[in-house]
């Protein structure tokens, strides 16, 4: 029950969804987490219910100076910040012919380049409390294509790419950095949406708490050999083709 013990994390989109089921989850095993979002009362009744090891920053994953000032609680309220989750996603399906700017450039600002600013803002922190570990929440859009989702493939395999860039650049420094690429997640993400699953090789979808243990093995020191590595939960997707030929 101490995986996480003497861990400070910050999580992107800790208010919900897997996000949220990753805060109880390091909070259980004795790791410290500023749960950061843009839905403040969702994310403050967390933060209250998890206290005194959680607290509540707004954040949204866009903007410099939210970043600069998550960081500063962090250090602020634990004394060290050593676990960067960039979790926060949004997903945008729309066919390529008629996706606008908008939509590209909201889905890829939030995305993408919302990680890439998580990593810039926690970087002097990360290394100064090394050994620390940045996940980046990629998905099995990091690794195949899928029609509709020109933004969200893209950003979600430049996450990919970024995770590598981030490994190589911070290697030296007590820095890891490796990417989670989930399948179908029962989320609010996704509620509403009818998806088969027959393709999938478990012909399921899965649930927040089966990808909670991977961000816990590489938060945690246990995975202090992984950098620049791409884990996979998405139950056999990526691996093929599940649906018989006929
Ligand atoms: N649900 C899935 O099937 C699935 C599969 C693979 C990957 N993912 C990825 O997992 C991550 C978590 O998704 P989820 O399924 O829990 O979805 P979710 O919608 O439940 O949670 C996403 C969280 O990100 C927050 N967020 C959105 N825009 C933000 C912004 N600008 N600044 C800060 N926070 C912001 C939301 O408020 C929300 O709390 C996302 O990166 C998503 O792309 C989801």
């Amino acid at each position: 029950m101490n995986r996480l013990a003497g861990k400070v994390a910050l999580i992107s989109g800790g208010a919900r969804g897997m996000g949220e089921s990753h805060a109880r989850n390091i909070v259980a095993e004795g790791g410290q987490i500023v749960i950061a979002d843009v839905l403040d009362d969702l994310g403050q009744a967390l933060a209250e219910e998890l206290a005194p090891n959680a607290l509540y920053v707004h954040l949204d994953v866009t903007s410099t100076s939210d970043w600069d000032n998550a960081v500063a609680k962090a250090v602020e309220a634990f004394g060290k910040l050593n676990v960067l989750i960039n979790n926060a996603g949004i997903l945008i399906y729309a066919p390529m012919t008629t996706i606008t700017d908008e939509q590209w450039d909201k889905l890829i600002s939030i995305n993408l380049t919302g990680s890439f600013k998580g990593i810039r803002a926690a970087s002097a922190a990360l290394i100064r409390f090394a050994p620390s570990s940045i996940i980046n929440i990629s998905s099995t859009a990091g690794l195949m294509g899928s029609a509709g989702g020109s933004a969200y493939v893209s950003s979600k395999f430049g996450v990919r790419g970024l995770t590598k860039a981030a490994a190589v650049e911070f290697g030296r420094d007590g820095v890891r950095v490796n990417s989670v690429h989930p399948g179908n997640i029962a989320t609010p993400m996704t509620a509403g949406m009818t998806m088969p699953f027959s393709h999938v090789p478990m012909n399921r979808e899965g649930v927040p708490n089966e990808i909670s243990p991977l961000v816990l093995f590489l938060a945690s020191d246990e995975s202090s050999f992984s950098t620049g590595a791409e884990f996979i939960a998405d139950g056999g997707e990526s691996a093929g083709n599940a649906t018989p030929f006929v």
